[in-house]
């Protein structure tokens, strides 16, 4: 393994970094496993963000690492273009017993980005397949993230992301989003105050009318933007309006799915079903790039009334690809067979009340989290948004944990089988970089 400093860090242009300055002083990872990465100097790194949200089963699985070395051996790549590969239909019908069924199909990208586009292109395809081409309309909403493809993109609602790449999509409209710190503030699990911002959809659908929307895509917990949890009822009530005006509903998953709140998805969670789901990241523990839409059996079976022939014209030359296959089936069967969930589960509280035991700490200006999700929003440094929040990072990477940090809020995400100890480690560290910020 190369564990030395690359020769140069020129070429390589970071995604979402500030390059010219992790290149005056790079933080640069080798190794990992379980609950740590290993830096280029040696020292240990508590993953306090599974990577990039996306590896609950921890680093370095030896079952998903040995699943996917044997399929490179057997199969490096199979098209899914009018033929497939065994691997590929076993995951998806493993995936809707992880459903319970409440799904019947699935559709496989490589990303969030592609899967939340393929939901939206399934929408709207949807709609004309019954004869109600009239629906294009796509309603995001304000603060969510879904991705860096042009469709993510424009119903996505982080100001920074999209100021720079317009035009986006034509006939898009974004709700409004939840959070509101004067009258949530400090909450545990879903905040009191809220629900009826859900009541926005109905005057978009007045504004629109109903017979032009095709589909409405949120977050059911907003992560990028720094840990948005839904107030009480919201879920539901967007749910009804949906129902009430023939709307699809979309839950992008791709942060909560996979265990993220303690339960299989966040709607399993809320009880809110949606009729499309997104995922990526989990789905293979971020072993192989995958992500993957899930339909109602309804929206896939309006496709199959038309006449013989290719049902979508959409997918990806690595749709299925038989790597990212055996990571998923391998990463399911860690679910399963290591109770990851239920790990989750019994750390959820200490993990709670570590988050909280940081209230009073200088800067703290809200915390807020739920499952294994936490958001410790700061006070911004005047004229510099983002600066405290970033400095916090920085110094937390050279202590020996890593958290991720959007704006000034700092959100933490770590693999769901940690145990106290790291919960201890990961909140004992922070607290003490919290303490000694500017
Ligand atoms: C909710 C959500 N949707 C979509 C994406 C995009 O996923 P990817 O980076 O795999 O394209 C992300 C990434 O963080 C996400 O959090």
């Amino acid at each position: 393994m190369n564990e030395s400093r690359p020769s140069s860090m020129s070429a390589f242009w970071m995604p979402f970094t500030n390059n010219r300055d992790f290149k005056a002083s790079p933080r640069l990872l080798v190794s990992a496993e379980g609950m740590y990465y290993k830096d280029v100097d040696g020292n240990r790194i508590l993953d306090g963000t599974a990577g990039l949200w996306c590896v609950p089963c921890g680093h370095a699985q030896p079952r998903i690492t040995q699943a996917v070395s044997e399929m490179v051996g057997q199969l490096d790549f199979a098209p899914t273009f009018q033929m497939g590969h065994p691997a590929a239909f076993d995951l998806a019908e493993q995936l809707m017993d992880y459903t319970g069924h409440k799904f019947g199909h699935v559709f496989y990208t490589n990303s969030g980005s592609e899967a939340v586009d393929t939901a939206l292109k399934m929408a709207l395809a949807y709609h004309k397949a019954r004869g109600e081409g009239g629906r294009t309309r796509l309603i995001g909403r304000e603060r969510g993230y879904h991705g860096v493809g042009f469709g993510g993109l424009s119903v996505g609602g982080i100001g920074n992301n999209r100021k720079s790449f317009g035009p986006l999509l034509p006939g898009v409209d974004h709700l409004p989003h939840t959070h509101n710190l004067q009258k949530n503030a400090f909450s545990r699990g879903e905040p009191d105050f809220g629900a009826e911002l859900a009541d926005e959809l109905e005057r978009l659908v007045t504004l629109h009318d109903a017979s032009t929307i095709a589909a409405v895509i949120i977050e059911p917990v907003s992560g990028s933007t720094g840990v948005l949890v839904p107030p009480k009822g919201y879920l539901k009530r967007l749910r009804e309006i949906c129902d009430k005006h023939g709307i699809l509903l979309i839950f992008d998953e791709v942060i909560t799915g996979f265990g993220r709140l303690t339960t299989p998805f966040a709607s399993d969670y809320f009880g809110v079903e949606p009729d499309m789901m997104t995922t990526a990241k989990g789905l293979t523990n971020g072993v192989v790039p995958m992500g993957a839409v899930f339909s109602k059996r309804f929206i896939h079976d309006a496709f199959m009334d038309a006449p013989p022939g290719i049902e979508l014209f959409h997918g990806y030359t690595y749709s299925g690809h038989p790597l990212a296959c055996a990571a998923g089936i391998a990463t399911l069967q860690v679910f399963r067979e290591q109770g990851v969930i239920e790990n989750a589960r019994a750390m959820q509280a200490y993990f709670e009340d570590a988050l909280h035991s940081l209230r009073g700490l200088p800067h703290v200006i809200d915390l807020r989290s739920i499952g294994l999700v936490a958001g410790i929003e700061l006070e911004p440094i005047a004229g510099k948004p983002g600066a405290r929040a970033y400095a916090a990072f920085k110094q937390a990477f050279a202590d020996g944990i890593l958290i991720r940090v959007t704006g000034d809020i700092i959100a933490l995400s770590p693999p769901l089988i940690l145990d106290r100890q790291h919960i201890d480690e990961l909140f004992g560290k922070l607290a003490n970089v919290l303490n000694n910020l500017d």
